[in-house]
């Protein structure tokens, strides 16, 4: 995710801005670039692609001189990272200067009008678009134009605008993204995020979407669109700087998990027409003949990217009647797997990094197969090396175990199999309808469901000294119990099994004995009357059992000695809701044991070894 800080003031504006970018490093970042207001009334720009130390280096001897300035830390979501891409983006004079979070979701559209009035551009990136929306739509009136520009934009952003005509405020703006500004003494601060400007001030305004804050050397104020004004109150940020890296949270697994609303409805942006009930990739360079010339998918990735493959085989073979075969990448590269030019083989990776998966993308592209790339890392190994890319835009994930990143991959991969299934002409536009309003309200769904945690934190102290869990469930229930076992595995070190709830008298069941926590999936209607068969047997094995359900299912307390609801959506849409008990059943899991959450032992984020 991108870092944003902001300084106007009586001091040098760029060792603060350095400072401050450097205490949102540990968001992940790929490029790095300040803009300072030099004291000859000139903007100076300098960015560059990599660590912040490149930076620094690029300013030894030179650095810009001036008491007003933007830096940003760019997390790439359009373009690769380079020093083009990087932030801040200034109109083609360079008097207007932007830095920006999140994405511009109708960029190409205005990119297309503004090459028409002879705008030229020079990085990739969407946030380009806004400096030059300054230039075009400037009516002498930094805020007036910044108001116009606001009107003109539509997706996610955080943003801060600087302006050589009007050089002693900086204004900012924010939607769908986080953004404060810090009130200090003589000097006011912006940044994405607190860690920025905790070693200035404690005292800060948090930005509400659509507010737009007017920041000034000795004065702040905030107002609406219409220029209503807007009383904001201070908030005096009360937590310790490493709490502060973790926004108030104790373990960035815990964060993530708490940042999956955003993250989810950044994966819909710009695809998703929420008025039409659309679903659209245009990212994708596809034909209808191609998507229709595709006999077979092969799904490759692992750990928990391979657990979302599961789930989208089951999404792909139902919604695009397309059959799919799912591989953990270290088997694909060396099983000479039966691929060929009417194959697609589809690889997910959160990092882009991971080497079997990457092996595999390149066997099977020398197998002659199409190649598509679920990646959340703009600009990663695997997105450069894939015919075609599909972001998940979860932003960067830190903690080892994969949470929103999982949630990420399988929206997409629903998003993938309904728009190939429009395509493939399986999936007919009243069925789209259902789905793409199912999806919309699932952002505000898991909010809900984190808001009620606490008898998922009950049910974690009770069984967290268990030695062994099962986790069972049916079709999509199942791929999700994959996810659920492992993620119990891999922090809480418990031992835990995931079953296809029909496979379990096949050899499983003998380890149920009494106590012996099962954890029941049924969410899916077609399978459900035999996955309650299922849940007898564990019971009548005297196992613990707790079901996983949709509010409103009465006859799933009848067999299960407890019960999580989750809100009613769609069978193909329950897993994004229903693996949020089994993370936050981990989590707390793993509290209990007192075990290192985000670096568990032995294992690591990337494994760019085979
Ligand atoms: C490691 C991580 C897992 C991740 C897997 C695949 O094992 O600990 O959380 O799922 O790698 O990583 P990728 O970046 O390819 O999704």
């Amino acid at each position: 995710m991108c870092g944003i800080v902001g300084y106007i003031g009586d001091k040098q504006a760029a060792p603060f801005l350095l400072d401050g970018m450097s205490k949102l490093e540990y968001r992940g970042y790929d490029s790095a670039g300040i803009a300072v207001l030099e004291e000859d009334g000139h903007i100076c720009v300098d960015k560059c692609v990599g660590h912040l130390d490149a930076l620094r280096k690029k300013l030894e001897g030179n650095m810009p001189k001036g008491t007003a300035g933007i830096g940003h830390t760019r997390w790439a979501t359009h373009g690769r990272p380079s020093d083009r891409n990087a932030h801040p983006h200034t109109n083609t004079s360079g008097k207007f200067v932007v830095v920006h979070n999140g994405i511009i979701e109708n960029y190409l559209t205005l990119k297309e009008e503004l090459m028409g009035k002879g705008y030229t551009f020079v990085s990739e990136t969407d946030t380009e678009v806004v400096a030059q929306l300054m230039a075009d739509l400037y009516d002498g009136s930094f805020e007036s134009t910044v108001k116009k520009v606001l009107k003109r934009i539509k997706g996610s952003y955080s943003l801060v605008f600087m302006c050589e005509y009007d050089s002693d405020k900086l204004i900012c703006t924010k939607k769908d993204n986080p953004l404060i500004i810090g009130l200090g003494e003589d000097e006011n601060f912006i940044a994405s995020d607190i860690p920025a400007i905790i070693s200035c001030t404690r005292r800060t305004y948090v930005m509400s979407d659509g507010e737009i804050g007017t920041v000034c050397r000795d004065k702040v104020w905030v107002e609406d669109i219409d220029g209503t004004p807007i009383t904001k109150k201070v908030f005096e940020v009360k937590w310790n700087a490493e709490a502060v890296e973790k926004g108030g949270f104790e373990h960035f697994m815990l964060k993530e998990i708490y940042e999956q609303p955003k993250s989810i409805r950044d994966t819909m942006t710009g695809r998703m027409d929420a008025e039409e009930k659309k679903i659209n990739f245009p990212e994708l360079k596809w034909t209808a003949e191609e998507i229709a010339g595709i006999n077979k998918i092969f799904i490759v990735a692992c750990g928990t990217a391979y657990h979302a493959g599961i789930v989208g085989k089951y999404y792909l073979e139902q919604l695009a009647h397309i059959p799919v075969e799912v591989d953990i990448a270290s088997e694909f590269r060396y099983r000479a797997p039966l691929v060929d030019g009417s194959s697609l083989t589809i690889v997910i990776s959160q990092s882009g990094e991971t080497s079997d998966t990457m092996a595999a993308l390149r066997e099977a592209r020398r197998l002659g197969s199409r190649t598509l790339a679920v990646t959340n890392v703009v600009g990663s190994s695997i997105a450069r090396d894939a015919d075609q890319v599909l972001y998940t835009y979860a932003g960067p994930e830190i903690a080892v175990a994969s949470t929103k990143a999982y949630t990420t991959q399988i929206l997409a991969m629903l998003m993938l199999a309904i728009y190939a299934g429009r395509l493939r002409g399986t999936m007919d536009r009243d069925r789209e309808i259902v789905l793409a309003e199912g999806l919309l309200e699932i952002p505000e769904q898991v909010h809900q469901m984190l808001e009620n945690v606490d008898q998922i934190k009950i049910f974690a102290r009770r069984y967290g000294s268990s030695e062994d869990v099962f986790f069972i469930g049916r079709s999509l229930d199942y791929a999700v119990a994959l996810e659920g076992a492992l993620k119990l595995k891999e922090i809480s070190y418990i031992h835990a099994e995931a079953y296809a709830a029909g496979e379990l008298k096949h050899g499983t069941l003998a380890l149920i004995v009494e106590g012996v926590p099962v954890i029941v999936l049924a969410t899916q209607e077609d399978v459900y009357d035999k996955t309650v068969s299922n849940m007898q047997e564990v019971k009548a094995r005297e196992a613990v059992v707790i079901a996983i359900g949709f509010e409103g299912d009465a006859s799933l307390a009848k067999y299960a000695d407890h019960v999580i609801y989750i809100p009613s959506t769609g069978k193909y849409l329950a897993p994004l809701l229903a693996v949020l008990p089994l993370q936050l059943l981990s989590y707390y899991a793993a509290l209990t044991r007192g075990c290192d959450v985000d670096k568990p032992r032995n294992l690591a984020k990337s494994v760019t070894v085979e």
